[in-house]
This record gives structure tokens, C-alpha cells and sequence, in this order.
């Protein structure tokens, strides 16, 4: 008998950035990084694991609800994935999974993360395995994203654990396990998405990832990262916006210089970017809780305090960016609704 799951698991904006990883392909990072977890941005994954098999089969849901094959680099991920899924279950047999997102796909607003986070938990969930959440959290790691790791958890999530809050470091339980370091209701922060660009970006994240190091800046920021962590912690805890924006517009920075100075360089940023950060530094000036940071795209995520939520969101619209509104969210859910 087939048993079906299907799971929502969000996206997620980091304030302090993971990029560059010891371990590529099994996405073991150099330093901790912390996000947001939010709750509009998603990915909805059905699995069925059929226990006499047949073959993975791999689907993505097109306009008008048709299920259709994906971009091959994407399904050789999630097959990759779901082979390793297949061992750490112990189980044989097949799997059909269909996943769709709300957002626009692999343009630098972590679809990798919550397509991850929703795929690993939909096979566990269907295989009816329910193991800690650290665990959970490890196992998105290994798909390859990173950032997959953090997107299992809700509210401010930092990747991978301190030692003393179970993570980092081979000799631990579940190593590089996530840890939720508040909950959503500690803080309502919002993220308002201005959509600079919805195509597909040219250099995928993991190529970002393996560059990284030959930027001569890299071992620098290597340096700092320890104390932005602590700094973004103690932000967090005292919910002082004042105390956060500082390090997350200079963490959102630095990755791209990272990534410019990369050998070969990369750019991510498009001009609306750079329109966008303006922007945001005046509205600041006229004293809004706001700033900005972007991940491996064209993008930028305006974080905010929910009082300049709508200010922040006409004044992206009023540059003829695309406008998304998201916020802290509770991460993964359980669906009762499947997309086959
Ligand atoms: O999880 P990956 O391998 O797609 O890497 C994500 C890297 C950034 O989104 C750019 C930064 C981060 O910490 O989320």
C-alpha cells in the first residue's frame, strides 16, 4: 500500500550569511549563519512512497494545475536527495513527489531552502519516522542547501547550533543541526520582497559557495562573522532594531563583495537593486524601523518593524518593483491537502 504526506515549509532571509562551506556538496559551512523564517514564501511538496517501486518520479506543478517534469539540474537534485532520504530510512521502494512554490523560483529568494525543508519532511512524514527536530534539520543540510537546514525550524534560527545548544562539530548527535534561538512571537519583524528580477539567476548558490574562498576579503570576514553572530543574538533577545540593522545591511553587503570579488567574479545585483537601497536608506532617514539584505539574487528583502510595513511597501511599488509581503512565521506545517 502507497502512503502520501504533503508538507508547506518556508522560505528564509538570513541576517548573518553562510556562504562559502567546508564540505560543498554535503553543505558543511565554515561559521554559523542566523535567519528569519518566514510564512508567505513557501514550498508545498506531496510524497507518495510506493513500497514496491517503479523508479523516482519527479514533478513540478504548472500554471493551471498541470504536474509537469522540471529543469533537469533541479531533479537530479531532489532524486540525489531522496535516495539519501531512502537510506537513512532504511527502506526500499519508490517515491512520486510534486512541489510547487509561491514565489518566483531560484532567483535569490531561497527556494532551495524551503524546497528542501518541505521535500526532507515530506518523506519522513510519509514514511511515518518522526525523529527530533535537530535530526530533521540535518538531514535538509545534506540535500546540498545549506540554508535548507534553517528552514525546518520557525521564528530566528541559527545554523549550525552552538556547541552547548547541541550542534557543531563531527562529534555531536546530529552535526551542524539548526537551533531555534526565538520564536516567531518573540519579535513581529516583516519582510517586504522587492522583486527587482523574477528570472532564473546565472550563478547558482553553490557555485557562489565555491568561489567564495578565492575572494581576498573571504578570511577577513571569517574574522568578524563571530561577533556579528553575537551582536544579531543580543538584537534578537532585546528585540532593538537599532542594534540589528547595522550588521545585517553590512552582512547583506559583504556577501556580494564576496561574491564581486570573487575569481570569477560574480554579480548578482541588477541596477534596481542599487534603487532599492537607496531608498530604503531614506526612508530610514525619515525614521522608519527599516533595512535591507539580499541573498544570492537581484532581490532585495526589506526588513521592517510592522508600523513601516505599508510605507516600505508603497515605496518599492512607487520604483515599479514587484512587492512581496512576508513576515516571521512558525515554519513547516503539515497539509491535509495533496497536490496528487
Ligand atoms: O543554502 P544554499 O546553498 O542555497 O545557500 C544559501 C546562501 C544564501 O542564501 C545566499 C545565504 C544564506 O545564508 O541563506
Amino acid at each position: 500500500m502507497s502512503a502520501k504526506a504533503t508538507v508547506e515549509a518556508p522560505a528564509n532571509i538570513a541576517f548573518v550569511k553562510y556562504w562559502g562551506a567546508s564540505d560543498l556538496e554535503r553543505a558543511v559551512p565554515w561559521e554559523a549563519s542566523l535567519s528569519m523564517t518566514l510564512r508567505t514564501c513557501v514550498s508545498r511538496t506531496t510524497v507518495e512512497h510506493r513500497p514496491e517501486g517503479g523508479g523516482d518520479e519527479v514533478l513540478v506543478c504548472g500554471a493551471g494545475g498541470t504536474l509537469e517534469p522540471p529543469e533537469r539540474a533541479f531533479a537530479g537534485g531532489v532524486l540525489a536527495h531522496l535516495e539519501r532520504l531512502r537510506r537513512w530510512a532504511g527502506v526500499a521502494g519508490s517515491f512520486r513527489v510534486a512541489t510547487e512554490n509561491t514565489f518566483p523560483t531560484g532567483s535569490g529568494i531561497a527556494s532551495s531552502a524551503s524546497g528542501f525543508a518541505a521535500l526532507t519532511l515530506a518523506v519522513v512524514a510519509c514514511l511515518e519516522r518522526r525523529p527530533p527536530a535537530a535530526e530533521l534539520s540535518d538531514l535538509a543540510r545534506l540535500s546540498g542547501s545549506g540554508s535548507a537546514a534553517r528552514s525546518v525550524l520557525g521564528g530566528y534560527v541559527q545554523w549550525p547550533a552552538d556547541a552547548e545548544e547541541g550542534g557543531t562539530g563531527e562529534t555531536a548527535a546530529w552535526p551542524w543541526t539548526a537551533v531555534q534561538v526565538a520564536a516567531a512571537d518573540h519579535w513581529d519583524l516583516r519582510d517586504v520582497v522587492a522583486v527587482v528580477e523574477t528570472g532564473r539567476k546565472e550563478v547558482s548558490s553553490r557555485e557562489g559557495h565555491r568561489r567564495a574562498p578565492s575572494s581576498p576579503h573571504y578570511a577577513r570576514r571569517r574574522e568578524l562573522l563571530a561577533a556579528r553572530l553575537a551582536e544579531v543574538r543580543r538584537a534578537i533577545e532585546g528585540r532593538e532594531f537599532a542594534r540589528l540593522w547595522p550588521v545585517v545591511e553590512e552582512e547583506a553587503i559583504e556577501l556580494h563583495l564576496i561574491a564581486m570579488s570573487s575569481r570569477p567574479p560574480i554579480f548578482y545585483w541588477q541596477p534596481g537593486t542599487l534603487a532599492v537601497l537607496e531608498r530604503t536608506r531614506r526612508l530610514r532617514g525619515e525614521g522608519l524601523e527599516v533595512c535591507f539584505t539580499m541573498d544570492a539574487g537581484a532581490n532585495v528583502h526589506l526588513i521592517c518593524a510592522p508600523a513601516a510595513e505599508e510605507a516600505v511597501a508603497a515605496a518599492v511599488a512607487e520604483l515599479g518593483c514587484g512587492v512581496i509581503r512576508d513576515g516571521v512565521g512558525d515554519g513547516p506545517r503539515r497539509l491535509d491537502e495533496h497536490l496528487f
